[in-house]
């Protein structure tokens, strides 16, 4: 080796030959995951090499997109058959679940999340991300993206609670989220108050209404009772998911069932006064988008812009 370096050209051709290496390397890491097939984008994410360095990905393995429920629930559970799920994700909402990604599920180190959607064509996004979605199928009237209590909000909204009835069907308890909650601390603690005789932990909306977009199921005859007629309401119903669990519980037509209501500043919906104090936060109360967004970017709880994104790419 010293030999070689005593000649001043072998030792240019050697540092020639170490910079188009490292060129190489450099130019290997950016290639943009864009310009591949998809079947080559699966194998770099998971294969063993893989590009996608972020912690999430080395706890909770890479994500995958499942198409039937049981196998993802297989994989994907806690060892004590605990599910998270998020809302379906549609259109502008990909955002959302995107911020729920990247603020909560990520440095929680959530591995048991797995998220919904039905649309095929925002998949391969989910995946850049790491995200571990259910693809389901839906016959949907209504197209379009809902804003709260429209028709197609009402409709979409129902495919919630079914999906809450097969998981606990199935054996596996489940913590559902919409997508406009942000976990500030394991939600899975905060639902520990449930107790050990609870059915259904659920947030308080604090206008009289249970909110279920919180909401943690264990599957005892109870609830399964309870979402079997749930399911049976929602047919006839053209209201949202929500005002039929209200009545359900309303009208006791599951008697001795033991909900437990949060508490209001741990599980916080969206007019509270002091979102950081609390253990879970909802942007709720807001009908479009964008408020949404106003209020996460407010309390620090918006991490979904161009730039936290491209930080967490799997490339
Ligand atoms: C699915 O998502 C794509 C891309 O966001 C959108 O153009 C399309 O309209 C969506 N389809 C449905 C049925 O919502
Ligand atoms: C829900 O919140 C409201 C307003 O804070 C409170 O008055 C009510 O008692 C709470 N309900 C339950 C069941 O905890």
């Amino acid at each position: 080796m010293l030999g070689l370096l005593r000649s001043p050209m072998k030792y240019l051709l050697l540092l020639t030959w170490l910079a188009a290496m490292l060129l190489t390397m450099i130019s290997m890491r950016q290639l943009p995951s864009s310009n591949l097939p998809n079947s080559a984008k699966a194998f770099i994410r998971s294969g063993p090499n893989s590009l996608c360095d972020n912690a999430y990905v080395q706890t909770c393995r890479s994500s995958r997109v499942y198409t039937d429920l049981k196998t993802a629930l297989e994989e994907r559970a806690s060892d004590d058959k605990v599910i998270i799920m998020s809302g379906m994700i549609e259109g502008e909402y990909l955002d959302l679940a995107i911020n729920q990604h990247i603020r909560s599920v990520a440095p929680l180190k959530l591995c048991n999340m797995l998220y919904f959607i039905s649309n095929e064509s925002m998949i391969d996004r989910t995946q850049e991300l790491n995200m571990p979605v259910l693809k389901v199928n839906t016959d949907f009237k209504n197209n379009e993206v809902g804003d709260f209590a429209s028709a197609a909000f009402n409709e979409k909204s129902k495919v919630k609670l079914a999906m809450v009835y097969a998981v606990l069907q199935l054996g596996y308890k489940i913590l559902i989220a919409d997508l406009d909650v942000v976990f500030l601390k394991n939600p899975l603690d905060v639902v520990k108050s449930c107790g050990k005789d609870c059915d259904i932990a659920v947030q308080n909306n604090t206008n009289k209404q249970l909110n279920t977009g919180f909401l943690y199921s264990k599957p005892t005859p109870k609830s399964i009772a309870f979402y079997k007629k749930i399911t049976e309401k929602m047919v006839d119903s053209k209201g949202h998911d929500q005002s039929v669990f209200n009545m359900v519980y309303k009208r006791n037509m599951v008697p001795g069932i033991n909900i437990h209501v949060l508490p209001v500043d741990v599980a916080c919906v969206g007019s509270f006064a002091e979102p950081r104090k609390c253990h879970v936060f909802h942007a709720n109360f807001k009908k479009l988008l964008a408020p949404k967004i106003r209020i996460l970017k407010q309390h620090g709880m918006w991490k979904a812009d161009s730039r936290d994104v491209e930080e967490f790419l799997c490339r």
